[in-house]
C-alpha cells in the first residue's frame, strides 16, 4: 500500500511515464568534460584501494567520462570486486552480461572492464525501462548511455521492460532493483511496474545454466524482501555480505548477493 502523501506523485507517473514511452526523446552528442583520472583518484581519500582497482581491471575512464562519473564507475567497479568473493564461479570460455536496470549506463565501463576480466565479453546489454527519461540538459538516458558505452566493444542499451526481453545471457546484474514501492515512486515508475518476483523469475530463467547472477540491494529491509523472494522462486545464494565502505562516503552499507545457476544433469 503507498502512503496517502505519495499518491500526487504516483498519480503524475502514472501520466508522465507513458508520455515519455511515447515521445521516445533522443538528443544525440550527449558529452562531458573528461576528466584526468590519475588526478582525480591521487586526490580521493580512498586513492589506494582505487589504484588498486584501475590496476586490477583498467577500466575505460579516461577521456569518457566527468570526475564525478569516475568515482561513480570505481564505486561499482569496487561493488563488483566485493561480489566477485561472493561466488566461486568458473566463467565459460566467452561471456554474454546482461545489466537489468541500467538507468542510463553510467556504469557501463566498470561492468565491462569487470567482466572482461573474467572472459572476453562477447555482449554486455543494459535493459532499461524508463529509456527516454529526460534530463535538465534536454538529453535523455538512452543519449547518455549511447556515450557511456562508445567504443565499448559488445555493449548495447536497450529501451525495454526486462519481462519482454528474451535473450539468454551467463551473468547477469541487477543493481538497486526495485523491491519495495517507495522508491520505485520516486523514480517515477508507475506503480504497476513494481513486480519484483515476476522480474527476478524472469531473469533467473534468462540466466544459463552455471551462470552468474549478483544483486545489490541498498538497505536492511529491501535485502530482507529480496532474500524472501529469492527463497520463493528456489534461487539460493552463494553468497551474502554487507558492503560498509563504500568509495562514495555518504552511501549506505549495500546488501550484496550472488547466485549460481544450478547446472541440471541430463538424465
Ligand atoms: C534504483 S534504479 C537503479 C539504477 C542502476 N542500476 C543504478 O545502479 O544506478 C532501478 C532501475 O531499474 C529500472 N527498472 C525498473 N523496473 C524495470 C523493468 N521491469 N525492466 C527494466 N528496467 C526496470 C528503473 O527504471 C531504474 O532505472
Amino acid at each position: 500500500m503507498l502512503p496517502p502523501w505519495l499518491w500526487p506523485e504516483a498519480l503524475i507517473n502514472q501520466v508522465a511515464y507513458p508520455l515519455r514511452g511515447m515521445l521516445r526523446w533522443r538528443r544525440r552528442g550527449y558529452r562531458e568534460v573528461p576528466a584526468d583520472v590519475a588526478a582525480v583518484i591521487a586526490g580521493h581519500p580512498r586513492r589506494e584501494r582505487l589504484t588498486a582497482l584501475v590496476e586490477r581491471y583498467a577500466p575505460a575512464l579516461q577521456g569518457r567520462h566527468n570526475a564525478g562519473n569516475v568515482i561513480e564507475n570505481l564505486d561499482v567497479l569496487h561493488l563488483l570486486d566485493r561480489l566477485f568473493e561472493l561466488a566461486p564461479w568458473t566463467p565459460p570460455a566467452r561471456l554474454r552480461a546482461l545489466d537489468v536496470g541500467a538507468k542510463n549506463f553510467y556504469y557501463v565501463a566498470a561492468l565491462h572492464a569487470a567482466w572482461s576480466s573474467r572472459a572476453p565479453v562477447d555482449s554486455l546489454v543494459g535493459v532499461e525501462v524508463d529509456a527516454y527519461r529526460v534530463y535538465r540538459d534536454g538529453y535523455s538516458r538512452h543519449d547518455y548511455a549511447d556515450t557511456y558505452r562508445a567504443g565499448l566493444v559488445g555493449t548495447t542499451f536497450v529501451a525495454a521492460d526486462i519481462r519482454d526481453y528474451h535473450e539468454p545471457a551467463d551473468v547477469i546484474t541487477l543493481l538497486f532493483p526495485f523491491v519495495m514501492p517507495l522508491p520505485l515512486v520516486r523514480w517515477g515508475l508507475p506503480i504497476g511496474l513494481l513486480a519484483p518476483e515476476a522480474v527476478l523469475a524472469h531473469v533467473w530463467q534468462l540466466l544459463a545454466p552455471g551462470g552468474l547472477l549478483l544483486i545489490v540491494n541498498q538497505d536492511e529491509m529491501e535485502a530482507a524482501k529480496q532474500i524472501a523472494l529469492c527463497e520463493q522462486l528456489g534461487i539460493v545464494p552463494c553468497g551474502r555480505s554487507i558492503l560498509t565502505d563504500p568509495i562514495i562516503d555518504d552511501r549506505p552499507p549495500r546488501h550484496l548477493l550472488a547466485a549460481i545457476k544450478p547446472i541440471v544433469a541430463a538424465d
